[in-house]
């Protein structure tokens, strides 16, 4: 009796993640070979596929150097029956061996959402991992629910994610530390993640996959609005609509998230930061944005961080993200009107204007305001003194 491992993933593409997961886990349970099967479909996951021929073809030219992983052709990749029917085919064809069905996180945690996915558990053992505390303990939650043959396992690595290797590509970088080099070429000679409008894809599909219908549409509310403004300014419209789609990005993540994320790269928060929840998901949608997704624009990153908050010293980009998402076509508040006329007459009063307001409105509730928000409220009226 063997013991096989199928890897399902949507591989766009394979990595070196990947690979180490599958090394890892083949060892750890003893498992005599890992089939590698690339999916055309995840529940509730927005991604463009290339197509199913060029992401085998990549997961092929990883596998080759290593023993007994190996990719799996299968007619079922594309619909949700997919898992289910994919080791019905297996149980046939290793009819005297034990499964483990290997699955990312992402596709763990919507586990459920598959068709026949309890008849799942009694055809294989369900292997998942984590990299993170914060990950292992929702998974564990979910393996609790599900009371099956479930085993999930915390891993070390510094893994990313292939959607960030995709935005890494969009934007013109290398990926040769994160994948083997034959696909890494493949990737290159096929043109597979560059294009024109790829970045711009990524970053809505990454939005959109993290956020209910309502907070994405105020996303995409608010990139048209910095679109718009970027063209008056004379500042860089694509990169404008990308911090527009991203800026909320995390909004939706639990408290302890994004204080998991903040303290994951040594932000310290100072007293008011602490007690002022509402502004975490500026600095933490930074850090993901940066370090999860791979955007490395500097003026994308701080004009997220900023865009609650306002600062000092100010950039025309990050006080057109800032405005944006204050006169965004979905917003109803009392002076929008006023707000969308300034914005296009003077960008600077239109701030001033806005920050007067969140000011007073903070001090009518008696609540906190972080500093940053005094230092550029500051500045704007010093600058009219002039
Ligand atoms: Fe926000
Ligand atoms: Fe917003």
């Amino acid at each position: 009796m063997s013991k096989i491992g199928l890897f399902l993933s949507t591989f766009n593409p394979i990595h070196n993640g990947h690979m180490f997961v599958a090394n890892k886990l083949k060892k750890e349970y003893g498992l005599d070979k890992i089939l590698i099967t690339p999916l055309n479909a995840i529940p509730n996951k927005f991604e463009e596929l290339p197509s199913i021929k060029i992401r085998r073809e990549m997961c092929r030219l990883t596998c080759e150097d290593y023993d007994n992983i190996m990719v799996y052709n299968t007619q079922h990749d594309s619909r949700l029956s997919c898992i289910f029917d994919i080791l019905q085919e297996l149980k046939i064809e290793f009819c005297n061996d034990d499964l483990y069905l290997i699955v990312e996180p992402d596709l763990f945690l919507s586990f459920d959402l598959w068709h026949k996915y309890e008849e799942i558990f009694d055809v294989a053992f369900v292997l998942s991992f984590a990299f993170s505390e914060y990950d292992y303990g929702l998974m564990k939650n979910k393996a609790e629910k599900f009371e099956k043959r479930v085993i999930i396992k915390m891993l070390e690595h510094n893994y990313i994610s292939s959607e960030c290797i995709r935005i890494k590509y969009a934007q013109g970088l290398k990926c040769s530390d994160y994948l083997d080099i034959k696909a890494e070429k493949y990737i290159l000679n096929n043109n597979i993640y560059v294009s024109k409008d790829c970045l711009f894809k990524e970053c809505f599909n990454a939005s959109k996959n993290r956020l209910s219908s309502k907070r994405f549409n105020h996303c995409q509310m608010v990139a048209k609005a910095a679109k718009e403004l970027a063209i008056l300014y004379n500042e860089d419209e694509q990169k404008a609509e990308i911090a527009g789609i991203l800026h909320d990005i995390v909004k939706e993540k639990d408290k302890k998230y994004l204080l998991y994320i903040m303290e994951e790269y040594g932000v310290n928060l100072s007293e008011i930061e602490k007690n002022t929840p509402q502004i975490w998901h500026s600095i933490a949608g930074a850090l993901y944005c940066e370090k999860y997704l791979g955007i490395e624009d500097k003026h994308i990153i701080n004009s997220i961080k900023y865009h609650t908050t306002a600062s000092q010293d100010m950039t025309m980009f990050e006080k057109i993200i800032y405005m944006a998402d204050c006169v965004s076509d979905d917003r109803k508040h009392e002076d929008v009107n006023i707000e969308r006329e300034l914005v296009k007459e003077d960008l600077d009063k239109a701030l001033l204007f806005q920050l007067k307001k969140c000011i007073t409105l903070l001090c009518d509730r008696e609540v906190l305001i972080h500093p940053k928000t005094f230092e550029c409220y500051n500045q704007l009226c010093q600058k009219n003194f002039r």
